[in-house]
């Protein structure tokens, strides 16, 4: 089903204001208790920020809302979440999920790319980011599912990026299997978001 009520707006994060870390990002919320540690934090070092949780320095992000819920922002950590794969990735790409088109823009300033197709379940989406990356003649955007996508007969990608999921959870990881199934029968490399940390989320869920 498509969902409604898509909206990007500007966040403004300062500190002990009401606006920060946990309320800018898709995650799982920041506790009370730790906001109040973090808020305290803020000043002295971003790397005690990161020990709590999911964390924003000081700044103005831009953030993709679904229904008044962040599924995406360009924080520093969405940032980081990706530079391994950016790093790495030259020729064809595949991306899964458009979002804010966040990897799209890192990935465009890098000359060694030559096409980056996208696939993005929602149409609402498309409509509202599409536009400010569809004037590279290197992008294509598709409308479907991730999981139905076919792509076209003898195609190859050198590197595939999936990223629909808005929160770090174990509960991906059976998702994140099914796409690299799927797609590593056509992919020379692929990576799915924050999947590590999904991992390390199951294994101490196991014990
Ligand atoms: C967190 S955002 C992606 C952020 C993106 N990587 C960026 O850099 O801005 C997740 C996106 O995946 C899309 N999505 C969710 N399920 C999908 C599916 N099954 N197939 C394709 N896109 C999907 C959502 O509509 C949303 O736009």
């Amino acid at each position: 089903m498509r969902e409604k009520g898509y909206v990007i707006d500007t966040c403004d994060v300062r500190r002990g204001k009401k606006k920060f870390a946990g309320y800018v990002l898709r995650n799982e919320p920041i506790i009370r208790k730790q906001k109040k540690e973090i808020d305290d934090l803020m000043e002295d070092d971003m790397v005690e920020i990161m020990k709590y949780g999911r964390g924003a320095p000081k700044g103005k992000y831009k953030r993709l809302l679904i229904n008044g819920r962040c599924i995406m922002s360009n924080t520093p950590d969405e940032i980081k979440d990706f530079s391994r794969f950016v790093s790495r990735a030259k020729g064809s790409i595949l991306i899964n999920g458009l979002g804010l088109g966040v990897i799209l823009k890192a990935l465009l300033s890098k000359a060694d790319i030559t096409d980056i197709t996208v696939v993005e379940i929602s149409e609402d989406v498309i409509e509202l980011v599409g536009p400010t990356y569809l004037s590279d003649r290197r992008v294509s955007i598709i409308n479907a599912d991730a999981f139905e996508f076919k792509p076209p007969k003898g195609k190859r990608y050198n590197a595939v990026w999936h990223d629909i999921w808005n929160y770090i959870t174990s509960d991906n990881l059976p998702e994140m299997s099914r796409l690299h199934r799927k797609y590593g029968r056509i992919a020379d490399y692929q990576e799915s978001w924050c999947r590590d940390r999904c991992k390390q989320k199951k294994y101490h869920n196991d014990i």
